[in-house]
């Protein structure tokens, strides 16, 4: 085994001694069950982790990480934890968190083959062609890349909005926000994009669910 795996295995054993040690209490009370006022869709990028930009403890945030957080409406992996998250959990908040420097975005922007991922990254794709005018016209080519992957996660909250999961919620006056934000690797800050949606007033007419 390398002396990395055995790093983890005892920074482990280091972890629960810790908790244990100002919380004798800290792990039976986590093992009684879960009520995360948050359900976080993230890259799966190593550099961008929920608890940690967010200041949260296990047992705050509900956790979906796929390549460039993606809500694709036929992805039952996704579609699981959302429902799961809405409607059993009861989450106030959907936090959809892309990045900069997004490596899965950044590949939407080329035209190299990678593998089976293309098929992945087709989607975000996609969100190029509905907003190529503007991102054609930024001549600066990481303006472009930062600028898609804003794009991006703002096309994701949307597909969160369009989803029967969300509108039902909304439907029942359940109450939940949906929002965009975007984290620099760089700096560590968090940008709210402002599409912050608390019901379906905002989809177009085509997407609403009666
Ligand atoms: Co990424």
């Amino acid at each position: 085994m390398s002396a990395f795996y055995q790093k983890i295995l005892d920074n482990n054993r280091k972890w629960v001694a810790e908790k244990t040690e100002k919380d004798p209490e800290y792990f039976s009370r986590l093992s009684n069950g879960q009520t995360p006022p948050l359900l976080w869709i993230g890259c799966a990028d190593s550099r961008v982790p929920a608890n940690e930009i967010t200041g949260t403890q296990p047992g705050e945030v509900f956790v979906h990480r796929n390549i460039a957080n993606m809500v694709i409406h036929s992805d039952m992996n996704m579609l699981s934890v959302l429902d799961y998250a809405v409607n059993v959990l009861k989450v106030r908040h959907v936090i959809v968190c892309g990045h900069y420097g997004c490596g899965g975005v950044k590949a939407a922007m080329g035209n190299s083959q990678i593998g089976l991922i293309d098929n992945w990254i087709r989607h975000i794709k996609d969100v190029y062609r509905f907003h190529y005018l503007e991102l054609d016209a930024i001549p600066d080519e990481t303006q472009r890349f930062n600028r898609f992957v804003e794009l991006n996660v703002v096309e994701q909250v949307k597909d969160l909005a369009k989803t029967s999961i969300v509108q039902n919620a909304w439907r029942s006056k359940q109450e939940l926000w949906i929002h965009g934000w975007v984290y620099a690797i760089n700096d560590g800050l968090v940008k709210d994009l402002g599409v912050n949606f608390c019901s379906s007033d905002e989809l177009p007419d085509v997407y609403r669910l009666g």
